[in-house]
């Protein structure tokens, strides 16, 4: 079954989460728990901390479920692109063997099916490398449940 991605808003700031990619880390929840709090039935209260700790705190979840952007209407500069390395000898992606967890990718990706659909794409995501997640391609957080 497909989760669909939940948005939460301000005037300010734009915060997605994707249930699809995220692998329970709890990063979140305990970097910033008045913004990430689960026995919230709104489980992420953007208004609960300043834009900036927000973004900080998002910017550290290790699977990339969460997102954050400024709005750019509000913040001219908040929607811009980052930058991605353009020469030849810089990495577009980087790619992370993570210890007894998932291949974390970094940089502007894409995942498809054999047949071309677009799964993701996007800058941050986890992909399962213990075999046990019931979100393949995408980490859910199962390997600690296996000990991988
Ligand atoms: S993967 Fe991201 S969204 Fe999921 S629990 Fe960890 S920090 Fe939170
Ligand atoms: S590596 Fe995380 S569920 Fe497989």
């Amino acid at each position: 079954m497909t989760r669909r991605l939940q948005v939460y808003e301000t005037e300010l700031l734009r915060v997605t989460f994707d249930p699809q990619v995220c692998s329970h880390s709890g990063m979140c929840l305990r970097t910033l728990p008045a913004v990430f709090d689960i026995n919230r039935k709104k489980w992420v209260d953007p208004t609960a901390a300043a834009p900036a700790e927000v973004m900080a705190a998002v910017a550290k979840c290790p699977s990339g479920a969460l997102q954050a952007r400024l709005i750019t209407s509000v913040h001219p500069a908040g929607g811009a692109e980052p930058e991605m390395p353009t020469t030849p000898e810089e990495p577009v992606v980087v790619i992370t063997v993570r210890d007894h967890g998932s291949l974390l990718i970094e940089g502007r990706y894409r995942v498809v099916t054999p047949d071309g659909t677009v799964l993701r794409e996007g800058e941050k995501c986890g992909l399962c490398r213990c075999g046990a997640s019931k979100t393949k391609p995408f980490c859910d957080g199962s390997h600690r449940e296996i000990g991988f």
